[in-house]
């Protein structure tokens, strides 16, 4: 067993809520995520697909320590009246076919409703939801009953509320109403440095050794389109094509495929001095983790393994502390 997965297995930092960042933004999301989840309005999560707003969902739930659940619903391409039944409910007769039912909105009750590509929802179903904040209570498609009401209402888009009023996707009143705080998760291209933290992250979900982060230096340029969704793939792939062994940083760049020219053409490889950038990566994490030890971690090596990483790049050692 190498020592850099015993250092991971023993010291693992499983991120803010089971997200990996350490690049400034996501810090600072996190920062606004514990903040957000003490307050009561609701929250517009905005970041292309794979970032992770369901994971950002879930930990503005949890923090907020309400005692209900968290309801979710994906809104994309739901018709008008399936929205509508599934969020309101229903009583007997409302449509042909429809049946005495709570939506989840009843639910939701005292915890949060998270409506995920928030985008796709029709005029009638904002107008509806809106009355229902407003008014703090429900009414079932076709009933004449109130419910009263309590829940913190989550949405998610890809694109930013501005956007969806000017494309004509939100009533002006909606938005408004939704776009209490608005949390913005970064693409993985504008946090390079979070990807081999994540590809490590899920290498160990998947039982398999991790992989020094000097070798997958080359994962930081390539710009992770579908990003940390298509990321996992990627990894899950690897593994796969590894067949049992330790996955390398040549499976992981073969599985991106078409892509992964991006990825040569960001490390020359062997032959052309990847010893300088090697050398300037260590000095870096050695700058920001402070420590030999922390650097060590940092980079998935074991103490020992760093310092034969010093001697044979010619790196000063600081004191051993
Ligand atoms: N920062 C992160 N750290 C760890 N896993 C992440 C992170 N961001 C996203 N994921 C994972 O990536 C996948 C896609 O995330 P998801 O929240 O469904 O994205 P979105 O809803 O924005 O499309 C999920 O498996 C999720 O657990
Ligand atoms: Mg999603």
């Amino acid at each position: 067993m190498s020592t850099a997965l015993h250092v991971h297995a023993t010291g693992a930092p499983d991120g803010f809520c089971g997200m990996i960042g350490r690049h400034p933004s996501m810090l600072t999301l996190f920062d606004r995520i514990r903040r957000a989840a003490e307050q009561h309005m609701p929250v517009l999560i905005v970041g292309e697909t794979g970032t992770g707003k369901e994971l950002v969902a879930q930990a503005l739930h949890r923090l907020s320590g309400v005692r209900g659940t968290l309801v979710a619903l994906n809104v994309a391409a739901l018709s008008e009246q399936l929205a509508d039944a599934e969020l309101f409910g229903t009583v007997r007769g409302a449509y042909t076919g429809a049946v005495d039912r709570a939506g989840l909105i009843e639910a939701a009750s005292g915890g949060t409703l998270f409506l995920d590509e928030a985008s796709d929802l029709s005029g009638g179903t904002q107008a509806r939801l809106l009355r229902t904040l407003e008014s703090h209570t429900v009414r079932r498609l076709g009933g004449r009953q109130e419910h009263p009401i309590r829940f913190r209402l989550l949405v998610s888009s890809q694109r930013p509320a501005g956007a969806l009023v000017v494309r004509g996707a939100w009533r002006d009143d909606f938005c408004h109403r939704v776009n209490g705080i608005t949390l913005r998760l970064p693409p993985l291209r504008e946090r390079p440095e979070d990807v081999p933290f994540l590809i490590n992250h899920v290498l160990r979900q998947l039982g398999c050794p991790t992989v020094s982060l000097v070798e997958l230096r080359g994962a930081c340029s390539y710009p992770w389109p579908g990003n940390v969704r298509e990321l996992i793939r990627v990894v899950e792939r690897a593994a796969f094509a590894a067949e049992g062994g330790p996955v390398k940083a040549c499976h992981l760049e073969a599985e991106i495929g078409g892509a992964a020219e991006s990825w040569s053409g960001a490390d020359p490889g062997p032959a052309d001095s990847p010893r300088s950038e090697e050398r300037a990566w260590i000095e870096r994490t050695l700058r920001e983790a402070g420590s030999t030890k922390a650097a060590a971690h940092a980079l998935g090596l074991s103490t020992d393994q760093l310092y034969r990483r010093f001697r044979a790049l010619g790196i000063r050692a600081p004191r051993r502390r």
